[in-house]
């Protein structure tokens, strides 16, 4: 077992890879991790979609920088920008050995006929999420794999239902590259326990 601290703390978003495929054993034992997530009513209300075909990642990469240049267009970005920025992410998106695309499902949260609460519920499936992303990103790392987690798909998540055939009631919101690391990221800064943690009271000291 790699040390707990070791795996946390050393973790990093790694971004490019080398073309190594990954057995599909090591990246099944990736995706368990996410079972072992907290949930909100332990109702699970994560899917994965792993994309491992090279085509399927190329249309989802070109459909979602198609969005995205749209978007950027929007806000006045230059059209030199935005092409090389979505030639960019077409070509991340792509040569990463497997990209998975992370979801969630209303089906088995509570449904409130309270639409502040409703929110809160969405909320809820968001944040049990994330948390199984995280156990994906780490237990990658544990087993000396690199991965990196994007938001790409909550900006598009229409074009992605569509390239990836998901059903209505399912909401992408997540993208994670997986792949064996070829760079190795310095950490980015943390900030200090004491900005982002108080004793009793907020912004007393710890
Ligand atoms: C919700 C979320 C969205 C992110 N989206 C992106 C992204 O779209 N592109 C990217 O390069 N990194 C993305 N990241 C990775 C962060 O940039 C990274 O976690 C942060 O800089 C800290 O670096 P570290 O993961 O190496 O510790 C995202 C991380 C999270 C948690």
């Amino acid at each position: 077992m790699p040390n707990f601290w070791n795996v946390v703390k050393g973790r990093r978003s790694v971004r490019v890879y080398s073309p190594e495929d990954i057995s599909d054993e090591a990246l099944l034992k990736v995706i368990d991790a996410a079972r072992w997530a907290p949930s909100a009513h332990n109702a699970q209300p994560w899917r994965f979609i792993i994309i491992t075909d090279l085509d399927v990642k190329r249309g989802l990469a070109e459909a979602m920088a198609s969005d995205w240049m749209r978007d950027l267009e929007r806000d006045g970005v230059p059209s030199e920008v935005y092409r090389r920025l979505a030639e960019e992410s077409i070509r991340r998106f792509t040569e990463a050995p497997v990209v998975i695309v992370a979801a969630v499902t209303m089906r088995e949260m509570h449904r409130y006929p309270n639409r502040r609460r409703q929110r809160f519920e969405h909320l809820m499936a968001t944040q049990s999420l994330a948390a199984a992303i995280q156990n994906i990103l780490l237990a990658a790392y544990a087993e000396g794999l690199g991965a990196c987690w994007f938001c790409a798909p909550l900006f598009c998540q229409e074009t992605v239902r569509r390239v990836l055939r998901m059903p209505r009631d399912v909401e992408p919101q997540a993208l994670i590259t997986i792949g064996y690391p070829a760079e190795s990221p310095e950490s980015p800064p943390r900030k200090p326990l004491k900005e982002i943690a108080f004793r009793n009271y907020w912004g007393a000291s710890l």
